[in-house]
């Protein structure tokens, strides 16, 4: 494994998307490099091997991106935590609050194993809100959240507190 790719030369710095003022962090540069992407999911598996971890939990739509060939690499069932209205089974559901409004997070009923430990895996936190809601959906149904995977992380808007109790590694960390 190349242990110093310099990710931040391949990720996109978008201004003012989705909204004025905002400055966006955008994955596709990362996946427009074969070695970039190979490198995060290297760094992804690093931080995964030797923890007891029994399925990855990845949340739509960019953590499909990272989470589906981490799950792969570890041989563990990989689980999607998806928009509403788009998953065929029964489903769980978890709402959450965002700056304006709210969002929902869903599970298939089915895909939570009460008593095993999942690792909920995201491209970027920044508040931290999708992967707490996603964490607790997943604890009120019988899970153990084993800890949280993203490959950028965003501090200042807080997803440590927000997501403190279980360990939080991110690949690229930006203030
Ligand atoms: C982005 C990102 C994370 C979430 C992070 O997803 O991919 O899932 O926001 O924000 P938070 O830590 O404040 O919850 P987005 O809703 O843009 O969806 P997408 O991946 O489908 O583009």
């Amino acid at each position: 494994m190349d242990t110093n790719y310099d990710l931040d030369s391949v990720i996109r710095k978008v201004p003012d998307f989705p909204k004025q003022g905002v400055l966006y962090y955008d994955i596709t540069g990362i996946l427009a490099v074969p070695e970039a992407f190979r490198y995060c999911i290297d760094r992804l598996e690093a931080l995964s091997r030797g923890r007891n971890i029994d399925a990855i939990a990845a949340i739509e739509a960019r953590g499909f991106v990272f989470a589906a060939p981490l799950a792969e690499r570890l041989s563990l069932p990989l689980i999607l935590v998806r928009k509403p209205g788009k998953l065929p089974n029964k489903t769980y559901k978890k709402r959450f609050d965002l700056e304006y409004g709210s969002d929902m997070v869903c599970v298939q009923e089915v895909d939570i194993v009460p008593g095993t430990n999942v690792l909920l895996v995201d491209d970027l936190i920044a508040t931290g809100g999708t992967l707490q809601a996603a964490a607790a959906m997943f604890k009120e149904h019988g899970a153990h959240v084993e800890g949280f995977l993203g490959v950028i992380g965003l501090p200042f808007l807080d997803y440590e507190k927000n997501l403190e109790g279980h360990p939080v590694d991110v690949l690229q960390v930006y203030h």
